[in-house]
């Protein structure tokens, strides 16, 4: 497994990240049931594979199936060494109070004294957001508090866009991390021809920077099942090499529910002969 320092936490994580969005949300990219016993012994044993095989980031959020992904996380990692794991958790946009209440329910369904990483679950910012998180009184007010008394380590955003909204969030200085929807199918917050893009802004300002949806969230075998359906190959590791290839990503998060995808997601990570060089895939003869 690959590690690296992790932008301005200072911590080493592993490059292979576990996206817990999967195991706790019904019906999330297909039929799912996350509350069925049988699934949960499997997320959790899915989750102590990851730790065996070397993962150490794990990234969950009250938002995915009302705790349902957290309780999973507080299972599995109960005897895992906090020192030793990075644990990222988010909460909902909402005001100071809001956030307070569910980063204590958070630490409650995780088991957990602190988590490394509280982040601000944003799905799509903009200004009007932006400028109510920022206020006094709102969400950024509770996450330094959180912060200053070490409930969590750090603090971070994460967010589908790449908009001015998230450059002024980028810039404020606030944030150790930035989260963000990066791979094949979505480019948009990195075009190495510019070069320009959001990635290259939060690596200027020294964020941690993990993306989410490495294998496109199904978006990528969705196109290539309706242009070509006889199609058998399995694009899942190529795609995953393409996040992995990126050299201003940290951590590229893949969905998990079961072991074997563990197992099969560890293998790609670990294939560094897979890796390409993502500024020859954009070269331009003119
Ligand atoms: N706004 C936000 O904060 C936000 C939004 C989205 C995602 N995220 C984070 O990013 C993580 C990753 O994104 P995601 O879960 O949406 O999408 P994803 O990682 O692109 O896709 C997850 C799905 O990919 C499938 N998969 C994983 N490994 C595979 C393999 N080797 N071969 C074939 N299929 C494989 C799994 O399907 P099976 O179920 O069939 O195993 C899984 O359900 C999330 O879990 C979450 O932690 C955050």
């Amino acid at each position: 497994m690959e590690y690296l320092s992790f932008g301005k936490t200072g911590k080493t994580v592993s490059r292979l990240g576990f996206g817990g969005a999967a195991a706790g949300l019904r019906n999330y990219l297909h039929e799912y049931e996350p509350e069925s016993v049988e699934n949960i012994e499997k997320a959790v044993d899915a989750i102590k594979r990851a730790l065996e095989l070397g993962v150490t980031y794990f990234d969950t959020a009250p938002g995915y199936g009302s705790g349902a992904s957290e309780r999973i996380f507080g299972k599995a990692l109960e005897e895992a060494d906090p020192e030793k794991i990075f644990l990222a958790t988010k909460a909902p946009f909402g005001s100071r109070d809001d956030t307070w209440r569910s980063f204590e329910q958070s630490l409650k369904n995780l088991k957990r004294d602190y988590v490394d990483l509280i982040q601000i679950h944003g799905d799509s910012i903009d200004i009007e957001k932006e400028e109510i998180i920022a206020k006094r009184g709102g969400m950024l007010e509770a996450l330094k508090e959180i912060k200053a008394q070490g409930l969590a380590k750090n603090i971070g955003f994460t967010t589908e866009d790449s908009n001015d909204a998230v450059y002024r969030l980028i810039r404020s200085g606030e944030f150790d991390t930035i989260q963000i929807c990066y791979n094949f199918i979505f480019q948009h917050p990195y075009e190495p021809s510019r070069p320009f893009g959001t990635l290259y802004e939060a690596e200027k300002a020294g964020l941690g920077i993990a993306v989410m949806r490495a294998p496109t969230s199904g978006t990528f075998q969705r196109w290539i099942q309706m242009v070509n359906p006889e199609n058998t190959f399995d694009y899942t590791p190529a795609l995953i090499q393409f996040v992995l290839s990126n050299p201003l990503v940290d951590v590229a998060l893949v969905g998990m529910r079961t072991r074997e995808r563990v197992e099969a997601n560890v293998a790609i990570a670990n294939d560094l002969s897979g890796r390409i060089d993502i500024s020859a895939v954009h070269t331009r003869y003119v």
